[in-house]
């Protein structure tokens, strides 16, 4: 089997979970290139890597015939350029979230993915965590009988190395802060196990100023199929809390699903104990994301994560920020466009 050759494109803080990932995947893929503008950076992760050169040149990465594939690790408001000219050099991609500042950005990328036959994939590791997907199945098994909400939340304070990207969160940069750099973590959860999203109602404060943006973020969620949702996320809270960060609630029972490498529990009185562990936390939530895009690139099996998903979720962002900028509930429609 031909094994996928991968540069990774910007080697800061999530780069090294990348690394991670393909060093869990390495029998059908490796990394051969780390690109990054700052040289000693680019070297560094080569060096993890271990058999990796190193590069500043993007061009180089695109101009190279080895090169198959390429992971985005960039800040969100490069992505765009970076990943329609990576599909225009034939390359595969993997971006990291968020998938870009606009919606007409993230059409422009699926088109230019689309256009050159190449996958991209949207890099959200929760869409392929094995606890989530599960979860999906259960609710549509009707095992918590009809859904009636969700309840989602990522708050910590992750200090000193996020301060140290200082392009994070600010909107002027990126178009947003915590909901559309970490919040939409959880946007993902809440659209792939409560379906479309109608309309939300959102309200945002900022409790740490020096992160330069919106830093605390709740939207309420009304859906397509009637449900209703919550998300509360936040960069300013002083600790993770992650037992159960996410909640779906049926008219039957509820199912838990908690911590970042996914333990699912479902809740009925029915049960001994009224609980069943469904899924123990299970391992690298970066090794499943990339073992299900070599799923697609390598074999053809259908798309987890497409492009379009990522846009799914940025528009459920914009909307909410739309709210808080209107001061009333947004349709997901009224931003389309
Ligand atoms: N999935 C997750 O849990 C998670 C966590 C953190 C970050 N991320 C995402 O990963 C991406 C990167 O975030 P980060 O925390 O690693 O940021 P970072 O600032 O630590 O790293 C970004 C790197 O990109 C480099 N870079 C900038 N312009 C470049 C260019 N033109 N070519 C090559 N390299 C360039 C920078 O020098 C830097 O090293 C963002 O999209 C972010 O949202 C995801």
């Amino acid at each position: 089997m031909k094994i996928l050759n991968v540069a990774l494109v910007g080697c800061g803080i999530i780069s090294e979970e990348h690394i991670r990932a393909y060093s869990a995947n390495k029998e059908r893929a490796r990394i051969v290139i780390c690109c990054d503008i700052d040289p000693d950076k680019a070297s560094a992760r080569a060096e993890l890597v271990g058999d990796a050169r190193a590069t500043t040149r993007f061009e180089e990465v695109l101009a190279d015939s080895e090169v198959d594939a390429v992971e985005i690790c960039t800040p969100h408001h490069l992505h765009t350029e970076a990943v329609i000219a990576a599909a225009q050099a034939g390359k595969h991609i993997l971006c990291q979230k968020p998938l870009a500042k606009t919606l007409a950005e993230c059409d422009a990328m699926i088109a230019a993915a689309e256009d050159a036959g190449v996958t991209l994939f949207y890099g959200e590791m929760n869409r392929t965590l094995p606890a989530a997907v599960m979860a999906k199945q259960v609710i549509d098994e009707g095992r918590i009988g009809t859904l009636i909400g969700v309840q989602a939340r990522t708050a910590h304070w992750q200090g000193g190395v996020y301060m140290s990207t200082a392009w994070r969160y600010d909107p002027k940069i990126t178009g947003g802060g915590q909901l559309l750099d970490g919040g939409i973590h959880a946007v993902d959860l809440m659209l792939h196990i409560g379906g479309p999203i109608e309309s939300v109602t959102a309200f945002s404060a900022r409790f740490r100023p020096e992160l330069g943006g919106e830093d605390t973020t709740v939207v309420n969620a009304r859906f397509d199929g009637g449900h209703l949702g919550s998300l509360f996320t936040s960069q300013a809270a002083g600790i993770w809390v992650p037992e159960a960060n996410f909640i779906a609630f049926g008219t039957e029972g509820a199912l838990t699903l908690g911590g970042s490498h996914g333990a699912l529990a479902l809740h009925r009185y029915d049960l001994p104990g009224h609980k069943q562990v469904l899924l123990e936390r299970n391992g690298d939530p970066f090794a499943f994301m990339t073992s299900r895009y070599l799923d697609t690139v390598l074999d053809g099996a259908p798309s987890i994560s497409p492009g379009i998903v990522g846009r799914d979720n940025l528009a459920v962002v914009l909307a909410a920020y739309e709210s808080v900028r209107l001061g009333r509930e947004v349709r997901i429609e009224e931003i389309e466009g």
